[in-house]
This record gives C-alpha cells, structure tokens and sequence, in this order.
C-alpha cells in the first residue's frame, strides 16, 4: 500500500491541529480513566457521556473503589445511559483486574482483550492511547473512514472481509509508536467530525486527495454491509402501582434477559397475568395507557402500562418493595420506567 506513510502522517498532523482535545478523558493516559470513557463511549455520544463520567469519577476514583462498591449502585450511576451489560462488565473488569493484575490495568492488547467488556477494538484504544502501542482499532467510525479511504467495497458483515479491512487499518499504522495516542484519536475524530455517515465534510478533509470514495463521487457507499441484524419483539405489561403518598412499587429484574438486574415496575406478558396477579377486588382500579414501542439494539419492546392506585401501601408480590420519590435517583432503573416515572 504505496500511500502507507502519507496516511498516518496527515491523521497524526491533522489531529493535533483539528482534532479534539479537550475531552475529560483526554486529561490523562490514566487507563482505568480511558477504560472508562471507552466503554461509556461503545453505544453512546460524547454529550451525554461528559456528565456521567464526572459523576462517575467522582464516585469511583479508583479501579480499587469501582471493584469494591455494590453492583446496584454502579446500576444507578449507569441509570439511564442503556446497554446496562457494560455496566455488569465494567464492575467484573474492575475486580478482575484488582484480583488478578494488583489493581494494575495490564499494557498489550491481548491481555486486555481477556478482560470483562473489552473486545479487540477497545483493547487496541486503550494500549494505544495510555500506552502507545501498535494497535489497530476498527469500530464503527474507524470502518467508514477505512472503507472510503482505500475503497473498500465488501461486504463487512462477512468476517473474512472485516479481517482484510483489519490487516489494511494495521498496515497504515504510523512507524513511530510515539504518534500511536494522536493517530487513534485521530481516527475517532475523522470519523465522527469530518467523515460522517451522511454529508461527509471532504472539503475539510486531510486525506481528500488519497481518498478513493471521494474520487468516485460516492461516500455514501461506504461501508458496504449487507447482511442486517435480526430483530425480535416482545409485549411486555407492566404494572405501574403508586400509593397515594407517591411510593411506587418496584422488583428487581433477575440478572439475564432484557435489564437484566435494574428495578422495573413488575412485568407481566399479557394482560390476564396481571390481572391474575392481582386480589380481584383491585381490577376495577386499573387504569390502561395506549401502549408504546421502545426500542433495543435487538428487539422492539411492545409495552402496556397499567397504573393503579393504592390508598395504603400493601404488598404486591413476593419479591418487590415500595420506593420512595427520593430514592429513585440512586437505582438503576430502564430509560422507559424512569421516563414513566418523572412524568
Ligand atoms: N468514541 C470512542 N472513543 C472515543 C474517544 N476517545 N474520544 C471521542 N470519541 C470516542
């Protein structure tokens, strides 16, 4: 690849005149820090992660602190960012890396790659960020400005082709591991600034004159991905009980499955389950909203609220308690519910 050089050269100099820098996780090569922002950062944009990150750290300064707290309350610092998995991993990373490396995140991307919640891409951002190695990253961002770049038509929901888009994003790595930090923030900067999905800035552009796509005229092509994910649905109902003082009623959900360990409003999968959760004497007092679609990475979520209202807290299940107003900020809680909840 004749243009290997050129390419590393301009990203690295395009960065440190163009790119971000003033980032919270930019402050430092901290890895427990840059860890942090990239799992943060996996499903979710750099304005709503700032807040969350500063509550975060504040909270957790330490991996030895994130390692030694209680899953629920690292739930409830993650309430509302989604993909709750992360959080999971995030906390059994921390232990594992208290338990089996003294609290000391390991340097190479292979070890890293071990670890709860870090996949190869994340692996690469880290080594390469807090500890300038070699490494190649390749996430969504990374892909685009790739394919463009070199022209690279297949399809990458086949693995063999991401694998060849792999061997051409470490081919172009710069010599110079001293430049690995600015080169794969640089990266993450092209493609989220300038080289974006639709209406991509080529005028802007430091590779505009390498960049095949934009010699075709077709950006928009890029990257080619065939095969879509496969989605599911599933009805949920879901009984929104509150007593007149303002508690409500909520269960924790079990630790698999769709929010997973978060604390939900009891969910039911059909009306006459409900119901049937419920004294008869009580079914009169239900109270049923238009249902509404919330949308997962895999599914549509189909749900049905029901509300009730109880003159004097009584229990309502076996497993489940009352929650008062002031406690809801400190649970984790799923984006729908809370949402149902402040309204
Ligand atoms: N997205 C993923 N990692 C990022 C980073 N380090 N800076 C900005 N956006 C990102």
């Amino acid at each position: 690849m004749t243009q290997t050089p050129v390419f590393a050269k301009r990203l690295v100099a395009w960065q440190k005149l163009h790119g971000r820098h003033d980032l919270p996780w930019q402050a430092s090569r901290d890895p427990y820090r840059v860890w942090l922002s990239e799992i943060m950062l996996q499903q979710t944009q750099v304005v709503t992660v700032m807040g969350y990150y500063d509550r975060f750290l504040k909270r957790f300064p330490t991996v030895h602190a994130l390692a030694q707290a209680h899953l629920d309350e690292v739930l409830g610092l993650w309430s509302g960012l989604g993909y709750y998995s992360r959080a999971r991993h995030l906390h059994r990373c921390a232990q594992r890396v208290v338990t089996e490396h003294g609290g000391v995140f390991p340097r190479s991307k292979l070890d890293l790659q071990q670890l709860p919640g870090i996949g190869p891409s994340t692996a690469a951002a880290i080594a390469s960020l807090c500890f300038a190695q070699r490494e190649a990253i390749l996430d969504g961002n990374v892909k685009r400005v790739l394919t463009r770049v070199f022209g690279f038509g297949h399809d990458l929901s086949q693995s063999v082709h991401e694998k060849a888009l792999l061997q051409i994003a470490r081919q172009v790595l710069p010599q110079d591991e001293s430049d690995m930090p600015a080169y794969t923030q640089g990266m993450m900067d092209l493609g989220a600034t300038l080289c974006t999905r639709s209406q991509p800035a080529c005028a802007q552009c430091p590779m505009q004159d390498l960049c095949v796509a934009h010699h075709e005229g077709q950006a928009q092509r890029y990257p080619v991905k065939l095969r879509k994910l496969k989605r599911s649905a599933q009805t949920m109902w879901l009984l929104f009980a509150r007593s007149t003082e303002g508690a409500v009623w909520l269960q924790q959900r079990p630790n698999k499955g769709v929010w997973a360990s978060l604390f939900t409003f009891p969910i039911f999968d059909s009306e006459q389950a409900l119901r049937a959760a419920l004294p008869t004497s009580l079914h009169h007092k239900l109270q049923f909203a238009p249902a509404f679609v919330h949308v997962l990475t895999h599914k549509d979520l189909h749900l049905h609220v029901v509300q009730l209202v109880l003159p004097k807290p009584r229990q309502l299940g076996e497993s489940g308690q009352w929650w008062a107003a002031k406690d809801w900020p400190n649970i984790g809680m799923p984006a729908p519910v809370r949402q149902l909840l402040m309204a």
